[in-house]
């Protein structure tokens, strides 16, 4: 598709959302993998809303990664010691990021400067379907105020699963969309909630069915994989050629930090479908209906420095599951995929 009336209009109404005022500032973080329509439309709807825009185009990334897509990958990105680059947008209002920065250290410098940042991967038509508002930010808020005051959830499913971690030493992540006030990251479109665990809680099992995603193979699970957890990593993955697949995959990065349990938590997005990824190619997509869907429980391994933890490592698995029923605290908050608190 090109840029649009209608592509336009989408970013005119996330730039409000995100409560872009006239004569604020914004940087337009622009990659090799941006895409055009999306650079031309955020362009004109700062332009319109009366706001002062400047675009950054980088140069190329430090270093070749497999195909993939960057919200599942924690690495070096063309901003890494780009230090002019990143004084701009420390000193801007807005950050709309069509490149995806690494968000261990250079994210959080900004948003530490008080700039908010919005994330936008999705191609356009992604983009548009799924567009957040402003119920989904209530609903995702009513969610972390569950999670702010957990100290235990248990997920299960018909399929073998049963885990159970602790919180409290990490943060809250509360997706809705949009970027809204000073210090706010947000990845648009999404609407879900999650949490860090506590290093070395989660126990029990998880088992990844058919349907399941793994991200960022960006494809179905076929034949059920059981992961063993203890001590807060995954210590054994069995089954069929999936298993072999997912083994095979974490071993390369040969990092025992690949294996600890990350974010975890439920999609919230009314919009959002876990059959959406089966209709694009996997470089057309981010993703995003796979990890917001409606009752999803987010199962993930890897880094956790973006909750407040030390872990950086680039091997970090987001796996949204169907079906699970997640309990915190002793109260359902998922049942079977369906969500019933918040
Ligand atoms: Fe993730």
């Amino acid at each position: 598709m090109a840029a649009t009336v209608a592509l336009l209009n989408a970013w005119k109404q996330l730039l409000t959302l995100c409560k872009l005022s006239p004569q604020e500032s914004v940087v337009i973080l622009v990659g090799d993998e941006s895409h055009p329509d999306h650079v031309a439309s955020a362009k004109m709807a700062v332009t319109e809303l009366g706001a002062r825009g400047m675009t950054l185009q980088l140069g190329e990334a430090p270093q070749v990664r497999m195909a993939g897509e960057s919200t599942a990958y924690y690495a070096p990105t063309a901003l890494t010691g780009n230090l002019p680059a990143l004084e701009a947008m420390k000193r801007c209002n807005l950050v709309i990021d069509l490149m995806g920065m690494y968000r261990g250290s250079e994210q959080e410098e900004i948003l530490a400067a008080g700039a908010r940042i919005i994330l936008v991967k999705e191609p356009p038509e992604v983009f548009m379907r799924l567009l957040p508002t402003e119920e989904d930010r209530k609903r995702v808020l009513a969610a972390g105020e569950i999670m702010a005051r957990a100290k235990t959830m248990r997920v299960t499913s018909r399929h073998g699963s049963d885990m159970t971690v602790r919180f409290g030493q990490y943060a809250v992540l509360e997706q809705y969309g949009f970027a809204d006030a000073p210090g706010r990251w947000d990845h648009c479109p999404s609407a879900f909630i999650a949490r860090w665990p506590d290093e070395l809680s989660a126990e029990g099992t998880i088992v990844l069915a058919p349907g399941d995603t793994i991200l960022p193979f960006k494809s179905y699970v076929q034949t059920p994989i059981r992961l063993t957890i203890s001590q807060g990593a995954i210590r054994k993955i069995e089954g069929g050629l999936d298993a072999r697949y997912l083994r095979d995959y974490m071993a390369m990065f040969n990092d025992p930090e690949g294996y600890a349990v990350s974010h975890l938590g439920w999609g919230l997005h009314r919009k959002a479908h876990w059959t959406a990824l089966g209709m694009y190619d996997k470089r057309q997509t981010n993703a995003m209906d796979a990890r917001s869907f409606w009752g999803s429980f987010m199962f993930s391994t890897g880094p956790n420095a973006e909750g407040g933890g030390s872990r950086h490592t680039p091997c970090h698995l987001d796996i949204p599951m169907l079906d699970c029923s997640v309990n915190v605290d002793g109260v359902d908050v998922v049942i079977d995929g369906e969500v019933v608190a918040g």
